[in-house]
């Protein structure tokens, strides 16, 4: 590590929160500080000084990059703490805060100065913090809630894997098996309370994209679909909402059917709904005019995508449809879509497609795609049909 002299001096300039701060221009090093240098340490060149905006000094963007990860926790902490519910009642103080759902008031208050000047809850006079728009959608009843996305990306079985990232990158293998001992899907199985989230934050994401995908695509035609890994159904409950005489099944693990039969409870649809157990890999529910793959195919490998389809293959009649729901690795796909490709591909080998690789998988088991269409959401939507 060199040892750096750092001239400083002060000027004052406005950020872009509107937070008036001091500038510190830094010029190194000083020619007298080679004597600190090791031999072979080349001397830092970097001159940053009071004419440039320290926010577009590469080394502050990168490590601003490097710390990203800290906000994603912040995001998850706070969520599942559900403090945007508490904020959504009214601005409060974080030791309000802290009382209200069991947190450390000056932990948490640094935590929520951090998000504020991160633009994702307002930073108030008098300690005062409030929801703005971006952090509204983290509370439990906004109608595009990712309340529950963001804790479940944080949680055990999704953080984990990352902290191995490293090693994952070395050995080309998802290294989850040996943080969590198990696949993710056995690992949620013997978690209840974080299968919850997960749960939760698969329904945040249907919502985020049934809009879109009712307008983008025709399901009328449909008397009966299956959810194949459905979880609890959140896209087909819709769809039988908007369709009185569409009937379906959700097809899943035999945890997570039960956790589905108790959400069912109640349901004003709940009549028409089947809940059936398995395993995709080995069969699913036959005779549907439509199997719906929403967020499946990108959890896994290509060899275990073969396996599902052809299950599903055996399964469809003739004039029946398959529709996959995934992320679409096409050229105009926003930067997210690329980090949910990596996340799978970190989590369990899995990988957002391109409309080729989709092609190719449906082409090597009995299906050919006829539609790939990326919607106004998240998500796109893939309609094969049988060959
Ligand atoms: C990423 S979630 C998607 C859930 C749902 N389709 C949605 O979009 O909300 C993957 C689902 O696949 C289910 N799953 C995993 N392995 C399975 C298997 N072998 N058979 C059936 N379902 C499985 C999980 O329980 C989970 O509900």
């Amino acid at each position: 590590m060199s040892c750096l002299a750092i001239e400083a001096s002060l000027a004052s300039y406005t950020f872009r929160w509107g937070v008036q701060v001091v500038r510190l221009s830094m010029a190194w090093p000083t020619p007298s500080l080679s004597l600190f240098h090791g031999p072979h340490e080349p001397e830092p060149t970097t001159t940053m000084t009071a004419d440039k905006d320290p926010a577009l000094d590469p080394s502050a963007m990168m490590m601003d990059k490097i710390l990203s990860y800290c906000r994603s926790q912040g995001i998850g902490a706070v969520a599942r703490l559900g403090l945007p519910d508490l904020l959504a009642e009214s601005p409060r103080t974080a030791a309000e805060l802290a009382a209200a759902c069991g947190a450390d008031p000056d932990y948490l208050q640094r935590m929520l100065r951090a998000l504020s000047v991160e633009g994702i809850f307002e930073a108030r006079g008098d300690g005062v913090f409030a929801l703005n728009e971006l952090s509204e959608v983290l509370t439990t009843g906004h109608p595009r809630s990712v309340r529950w996305l963001a804790a479940s990306m944080c949680d055990h079985a999704h953080w984990q894997p990352w902290g191995k990232a490293f090693d994952a990158l070395v050995e080309g293998k998802s290294q989850t098996p040996r943080v969590l001992g198990m696949s993710p899907w056995e690992y949620l199985s013997g978690n209840p309370e974080e299968a919850g989230r997960f749960g939760q934050a698969m329904s945040n994401m249907s919502r985020q994209a049934i809009a879109a995908i009712t307008e983008c695509y025709d399901f009328g035609s449909f008397s009966h679909v299956v959810d194949v890994g459905g979880n609890r159904g959140t896209l087909v409950l819709d769809l039988l909402g908007s369709h009185p005489n569409l009937r379906a099944t959700i097809f899943d693990l035999p945890p997570v059917i039960e956790v589905a039969r108790e959400a069912l409870k109640g349901d004003p649809h709940g009549a028409r709904v089947e809940l059936v157990a398995g395993s995709f890999f080995e069969e699913v529910p036959a005779g549907a005019d439509a199997y719906l793959l929403k967020h499946i195919l990108h959890d896994w490998p290509d060899e275990d995508c073969l396996r599902i389809l052809r299950a599903i293959r055996k399964a469809i009649p003739k004039h029946g449809k398959l529709l996959v729901f995934d992320a679409l690795l096409v050229p105009e796909a926003p930067p997210w879509a690329y980090w949910l490709d990596v996340h799978m591909m970190i989590l369990q080998d899995g990988k957002e497609r391109t409309p080729d690789e989709f092609a190719e998988l449906f082409g090597a088991t009995g299906f050919e795609l006829v539609r790939a269409q990326p919607t106004p959401s998240p998500i796109a939507i893939l309609e094969a049909r049988c060959v």
